[in-house]
């Protein structure tokens, strides 16, 4: 079911999220540009007490490092076609971290790993406002 939320509910629902998230978790965020996905990726990270990583191997990822370990986030949104998600091997990236954000999944087709989590963030009526909702 969705539900409204605003930026100030952001660091609440990440820390929900983060708490009920077993090791090795991966997260679909899916939403059009602008719809709120990044933003909870932040939030998570803060939640989960992680900061930056490492500079990047591939553009499209971002590790950080939280006390229980890497979160990573992959933002498929300029893949052009799934079979370019093949480098990063994202299953290998899921399996070694404590938390795998993927946002665009629907671009990297079969190689984005299955979720335990699918989030769908969507524009509210009230600018000001998101949509948000666990489609799985
Ligand atoms: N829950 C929210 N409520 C209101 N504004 C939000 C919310 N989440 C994000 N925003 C705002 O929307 C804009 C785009 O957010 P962003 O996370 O970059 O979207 P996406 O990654 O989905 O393209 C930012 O200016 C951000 O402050
Ligand atoms: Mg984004």
């Amino acid at each position: 079911m969705a539900r409204d939320v605003s930026l100030a509910d952001i660091d609440r629902e990440a820390l929900d999220l983060w708490r009920s998230l077993p090791s090795g978790a991966v997260v679909w965020l899916s939403g059009d540009l602008g719809a709120g996905k990044t933003t909870l990726v932040q939030a998570i990270a803060r939640a989960a007490g992680a900061t930056p990583a490492r500079s990047p191997t591939f553009a499209l990822v971002h590790e950080y490092a939280s006390p229980e370990g890497t979160i990573a986030h992959v933002d498929c949104y300029r893949l052009r076609r799934p079979d370019e998600a093949l480098d990063l091997d994202l299953a290998a990236l899921a399996a070694r971290s404590r938390l795998t954000l993927i946002e665009w999944p629907e671009r990297a087709g079969h190689f984005a790993p299955d979720p335990n989590v699918h989030v769908r963030l969507s524009h509210a009526a009230r600018p000001e406002l998101r949509q948000l909702e666990h489609v799985t």
